[in-house]
């Protein structure tokens, strides 16, 4: 099983907080549709003898796409690769594209899962962060996308935004679970350097929320998305009984993926690449045949940290069987020697069969991983 990632760059506006590569000069769009199927195309053995079961637009703003161009790109995949027949088509979405008639068009193609950017259902929130909707169309959005016959959706949301209060959080997640739907990432803002937000803090000028915030904003979304029958299945990620996201769960179990368009990301097991995070130079470089991406080759210490750090956010957790036989005993002796002390702390949980987070590893899962890893010299 496999996945196919197609990274969307442009946007209408950009956000204060985002750092993916996306741009909000939208001429080069029709070149760069031209592009991914060179790329599609010249690409089309990465993923050799397996079955594709996923298929992801993210962005940037994958709505930004017309029906005519998301069919276009469509039809090359399965023309080139062999898509499982209920394989799980996402196409992420920004609320504002979400009018009646696009989300009609939208039924009408192959995609069969939406993930909606709501954020907050805040409008002053909303406004801060440079989003392009308010909270109304965002909450039709959704309402809309179900009766169009999406019954497979997501929403985004974050939380930790500067002056969001506990009262503000909890009326947050009101709005999103009493939604039609059967998904939700929810994450912490990060300050991510060259952002507008980066800067308007190093001003002064906007203040971030204390840890302690973080912390209870955090637990309440735990709390609430339980009470409302949602499993916690990685970190950030919540879903419905048999409706996580087989795409991001592909990630985590170290499935191999094709990522197709400006700074998408491929892993074959054996390597990682990364294209150019600049849809200029991968227009010119793609139709010249000189490379654009970068390579690496992962090491046995890069594949056993790369294992730790996708498995242990997830509630399955480290794998004892899986840990010893693909990484052998003296992995196995290092992980657990390191592992030992949270354990005690009642951070992480021992099974007879696996490691997992317990809640309050959750909150300092970053460091737990990073104990773990092993750095190579
Ligand atoms: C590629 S982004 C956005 C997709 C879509 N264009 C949108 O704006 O909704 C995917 C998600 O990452 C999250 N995200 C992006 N930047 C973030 C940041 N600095 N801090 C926390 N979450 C962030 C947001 O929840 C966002 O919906
Ligand atoms: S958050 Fe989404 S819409 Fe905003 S700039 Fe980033 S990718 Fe574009």
């Amino acid at each position: 099983m496999a996945g196919i990632y197609i990274h969307i760059p442009f946007c209408r506006r950009i956000c204060a907080y985002c750092d993916f590569y996306r741009i909000d000069d939208l001429s080069d769009k029709p070149q760069f549709i031209d592009s991914l199927m060179v790329e599609l195309n010249n690409r089309k053995n990465y993923l050799a003898g397996e079955q594709i079961e996923t298929i992801y637009f993210g962005g940037g703003t994958p709505s930004i796409l017309t029906k005519a161009q998301l069919n276009k790109i469509l039809a090359e995949i399965y023309r080139l690769f062999p898509v499982k027949p209920d394989a799980e088509i996402t196409l992420e979405a920004n609320p504002d594209d979400l009018k009646a008639n696009y989300i009609k068009n939208l039924a009408e193609t192959k995609i069969n899962r939406l993930s909606i950017g709501i954020q907050s259902f805040i409008d002053q929130d909303l406004a801060k962060m440079g989003r392009r909707h308010n909270s109304k169309q965002a909450v039709i959005s959704v309402k809309n996308a179900y009766q169009a016959g999406f019954k497979n959706i997501g929403i985004d949301l974050i939380y930790g935004l500067p002056g969001l209060s506990a009262g503000s959080w909890q009326n947050n997640l009101e709005q999103a679970f009493s939604l039609p739907v059967n998904h939700v990432s929810s994450y912490h803002l990060t300050y991510h350097k060259g952002t507008a937000f980066y800067g308007l803090r190093e001003k002064g000028l906007l203040k971030e929320i204390p840890e302690g915030e973080s912390i209870k904003q955090f637990e309440m979304l735990i709390d609430y998305a339980q009470q409302k029958g949602f499993i916690q299945y990685e970190i950030s990620n919540f879903a419905l009984e048999r409706c996580f996201s087989k795409h991001n769960s592909a990630y985590w179990f170290g499935e191999k993926y094709l990522g197709v368009g400006p700074s998408a990301h491929s892993y074959d097991q054996q390597s990682r690449q990364w294209n150019t995070a600049n849809v200029h130079n991968y227009i010119k470089t793609i139709n010249s045949g000189i490379d654009y991406f970068e390579k690496e080759i992962l090491s046995e210490n890069d594949q056993y940290n790369d294992f730790i750090l996708t498995n242990l956010r997830t509630m399955w957790g480290i794998s004892k069987k899986e840990i010893k036989k693909k990484f052998g005993e003296d992995k196995y002796k290092h992980f657990t020697k390191n592992i030992g002390k949270y354990i005690q702390s009642g951070h992480v949980k021992e099974g007879a069969e696996s490691f997992t987070l317990s809640t309050q590893g959750l909150f300092i899962s970053d460091e737990i991983m990073a104990s773990l890893m092993i750095v190579s010299g």
